[in-house]
């Protein structure tokens, strides 16, 4: 008998303030989720000095997770979601420890769990950065939770400069995930996590390659809440030099909320 989808990235509607931290855009994904159905005021941060987060150590992900929950806390969240599979796999458990106050929302254990209740011949593919794969975070999860499930990781280091570039032509796209695809196609995988908020954009893209695959995003695991009549600012706060607001708005699709934009 199959488990049903049991774990949601669940925000109470009493929650008036969230903060949001990834190393770009990818956690845009998360983000549009949640607007739509959470009537908080949110805040997002990228990280984009220290991008990509996938190819740098646990203690520089973990020392960027202190920073940007003290930055988030002084703007009076203690919500925070974690709107990145490489520091949830790395940081989460320190970060727990270190502010008990703060509520962390990770996005790693409710994609494990909508991905043991969809597939259908237990075998279900990763792809996620090299930070990610390195800590078999998911394959530990899985241990846990649905040992009957056959896991196969596959690290794509390609993929998030892709995405953040905004300028990959369909078939750079096409070819670079084909590389990743493939080996996971030959398990014979049913079931595949996109475990990188980035790898959202490219779901249209993934689609098309393997139209066998259900695909189960962090996104697609956000609990459904009440839609907002009203919605607080949208709050952008970036660490790197450059202006990230067209992409931004490009990335968080159409929204009536009022958005501002700073540098940290
Ligand atoms: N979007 C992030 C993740 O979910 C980070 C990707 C990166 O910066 O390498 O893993």
């Amino acid at each position: 008998m199959k488990k049903t989808h049991a774990v949601t990235i669940s925000l109470s509607s009493d929650i008036k303030k969230i903060g949001f931290f990834d190393s770009g855009i990818g956690g845009l994904s998360i983000l549009n989720a949640v607007i739509k159905t959470h009537p908080a005021e949110c805040i997002y941060v990228a990280d984009t000095a220290y991008l990509p987060y996938g190819n740098k150590s646990k203690e520089v992900l973990i020392e960027r997770g202190r920073v940007v929950t003290k930055l988030l806390q002084s703007y009076g969240i203690d919500t925070i979601v974690i709107a990145c599979h490489t520091s949830s796999a790395n940081c989460l458990e320190t970060l727990k420890a270190e502010f008990p106050e703060v509520t962390y929302i990770d996005m790693l254990l409710p994609t494990i769990h909508a991905a043991a209740a969809a597939t259908a011949n237990n075998k279900v593919g990763v792809i996620a950065t090299v930070g990610t794969i390195n800590t078999h975070a998911h394959q530990k999860l899985f241990e846990k939770h649905a040992p009957e499930t056959a896991v196969f990781e596959q690290a794509c280091p390609k993929l998030v400069p892709l995405v953040e570039s905004m300028t990959a032509t369909p078939d750079e796209r096409a070819t670079a995930l084909q590389e990743y695809l493939t080996p996971l196609q030959h398990q014979e995988v049913d079931t595949l996590i996109l475990g990188c908020t980035h790898y959202a954009f490219l779901e249209n893209d993934i689609r098309a390659l393997a139209p066998e695959l259900t695909l189960i995003s962090a996104g697609g695991c956000i609990a459904p809440g009440i839609t907002p009549t009203e919605q607080g600012p949208l709050t952008f706060l970036t660490s790197g030099e450059g202006d990230y607001s067209e992409s931004i708005k490009q990335f968080l699709g159409t929204t009536s909320c009022t958005l501002k934009f700073e540098q940290f």
